[in-house]
């Protein structure tokens, strides 16, 4: 078989492990030819792509990115390719496409699959937010470098007995935020399933300080927003990728808190640190798995589905399953994070 495999959206640790393992397999289990497509569905479009052997991926299993680089797309583009879909079949001889992806990723590919492409879906995003798969690779990293970047501040934190506000990644979910703040004991964690009143904050902080502890660290996912009516509070501008420039909720707390609390804050920004670098052992092995059984479910002919985590099995959900809503972080996660407060 001929079979196409791309990687768009934001990259995520555990991508070239999908990549090296889609190859191994095909090659060596089924004698199949893999073409990699450039920067996503770009590529795709673009005519941009090529041969992938097994030397190609040696020794890319521990590299964080993508070899194939990724790119956003506009919908609308691929929406115009796809309802030709069989002449972008034939132009490629595809027998089979690989898209590795979050949420939009997955969209575009039921949009393929919809209009006759064999598509099998590989989920990834450090957001662990997709539906239908316990879990992503790239998440454990995210949350292994959050953890030891709390580590670390509570040090300095305490050192000068301030309060910090460290802000992770997760726009739409708080799993980053909700496991980082658990492994690495914060003292507070807020996250976009529950909007939060800075006065809560406040009255944590009053409290350790009362019983003599110095310092206290909040764990505030990206897209964590106060309730209404508690504190000033505007988006700052949003940039065409729907991402909030200069500002964000982080710094906007830490002026909230000081201002309160009398108390010096400070704010760090993880940004594109929790995604970029070397996968965790976990994370390789669950995007090993997963190229695996994207190219066995090629064979089965299982297309219109992905690869997915129950457990501890690797089953295959419709894509239609995945992006029918995003995973959000339930009730009784942030019950239990906050017993340990
Ligand atoms: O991969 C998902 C995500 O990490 C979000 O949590 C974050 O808001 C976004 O990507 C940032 O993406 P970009 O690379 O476009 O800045």
């Amino acid at each position: 078989m001929r079979i196409g495999i791309l990687t768009a959206g934001g990259d995520c640790p555990g991508l070239n492990a999908v990549i090296r393992s889609v190859v191994h397999r095909g090659i060596t289990g089924h004698h199949d030819e893999i073409i990699g497509f450039e920067d996503g569905f770009k590529g795709l479009l673009e005519g941009r792509y090529r041969p992938l052997d097994l030397n190609s991926v040696s020794g890319i299993l521990a590299r964080g990115g993508t070899i194939l680089g990724s790119a956003r797309l506009e919908r609308a583009r691929l929406r115009a390719a796809a309802e030709d879909c069989e002449q972008l079949r034939r132009t490629y001889e595809l027998d089979a496409l690989i898209p590795i992806g979050g949420e939009g990723t997955l969209t575009a590919a039921r949009m393929l699959s919809d209009a006759g492409m064999p598509v099998v879906g590989v989920p990834k995003t450090i957001d662990n937010d997709i539906s239908a798969t316990d879990r992503t690779f790239g998440f454990d990293t995210a949350v292994g470098v959050a953890t030891e970047a709390i580590d670390r501040l509570k040090t300095t934190a305490e050192s000068h007995q301030r309060v910090m506000v460290v802000e992770v990644m997760g726009r739409h979910a708080g799993w980053i935020a909700l496991e980082s703040g658990m492994a690495g004991g914060a003292h507070g964690i807020l996250v976009p399933e529950r909007p939060f009143d800075p006065e809560d904050v406040c009255a944590m902080v009053r409290e350790r300080f009362a019983r003599g502890k110095k310092f206290a660290v909040v764990v505030v996912a990206e897209g964590a927003s106060p309730a209404e009516g508690t504190m000033p509070f505007e988006h700052g501008e949003i940039d065409q990728y729907g991402h909030e420039r200069f500002t964000g909720i982080g710094n906007r707390l830490a002026v909230e808190l000081e201002r309160r609390l009398g108390k010096e804050a400070r704010t760090v920004i993880l940004g594109h640190v929790q995604r970029g670098g070397t996968p965790t052992a976990y994370d390789r092995v669950l995007a090993t798995r997963f190229g695996w059984h994207a190219v066995e479910a090629v064979h089965k002919g299982a297309f219109g589905h992905m690869t997915a985590l129950r457990g501890t099995d690797i089953v295959l959900a419709p894509l239609a399953d995945a992006v029918a809503e995003l995973k959000h972080v339930p009730e009784d996660r942030m019950d239990e994070a906050e017993s340990v407060f």
